[in-house]
């Protein structure tokens, strides 16, 4: 593990394009789809994101890119990010240390195989994260990224309470700058992000990936922090 650690640390080149610039007044919007590839539901959804120009942040499951490598393809070569949240969705928190380096590495170096590029975002499972965590990330060049939106879609798997949940008034509902979690395994959850999409673009938000929106407001993603939006940060200083 210590040879792929350092390989982890060392990261490899970005797989952003040329760097976009937006009007002052752009909203900028973040969403984000855990635990897949699913085998019909992520296609769909990459269709529906191409059709509007609409960039998104997949945190894959290891053993699910492992199934499905041509999805992570796709994801990469259609402009989304891509992320790590571990190689079998264990909490981290609750692992043993070698577990913890394990569950990160092994599906690290599973999306470099497929895509070339050694992510640098890291969603823990379930959201869970200790210091331990975030030392280890700031160690090996990674970003902890969690939400600010909980759309609570793998719990209702209900298009119009996911919607609710989504547009909700308030410091939890969606607005400029937020990131907004879904999982890409459910038919309910593409089903209210296609309406979601045309909604928040009707409403003049541009939608981008994470690495994109860090980028814009806060000069880039920095290792060993956890972002929650553009604005909420957890930093250990
Ligand atoms: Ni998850």
């Amino acid at each position: 593990l210590d040879e792929a650690n350092s390989r982890l640390a060392a990261g490899s080149p970005s797989a952003e394009g040329t760097a976009a610039t937006y009007p002052a007044d752009a909203k900028l919007i973040a969403l984000t789809f855990d635990d897949g590839p699913g085998k019909s539901t992520t296609p769909r959804l990459l269709d529906e994101l191409k059709k509007r120009g609409a960039k998104a942040t997949f945190f894959v499951v290891g053993s699910n890119a492992k199934k499905y490598p041509d999805l992570i393809r796709r994801m990469a070569e259609e402009g989304h990010a891509i992320g790590n949240h571990s190689y079998s969705h264990q909490n981290l928190v609750k692992a043993d240390e070698a577990t913890m380096k394990e569950q990160i590495l092994r599906c690290a170096e599973l999306i470099q195989t497929i895509t070339g590029h050694m992510p640098t975002l890291l969603r823990p499972p379930g959201g869970n994260f200790d210091d331990r965590l975030q030392t280890y990330a700031k160690e090996t060049g990674l970003s902890l990224v969690n939400w600010t939106v909980d759309t609570r879609d793998w719990k209702t798997r209900d298009k119009e309470a996911i919607l609710a949940a989504a547009f909700q008034t308030g410091t939890y509902g969606i607005q400029d700058g937020a990131i907004v979690l879904m999982h890409d395994v459910y038919e309910s959850t593409v089903d209210a992000a296609v309406e979601m999409m045309d909604r928040l673009q009707e409403q003049g938000y541009i939608l981008v990936t994470v690495p994109e929106l860090l980028r814009v407001r806060c000069g880039g993603a920095q290792a060993g922090v956890l972002y929650y939006s553009d604005s909420r940060s957890h930093s250990i200083g």
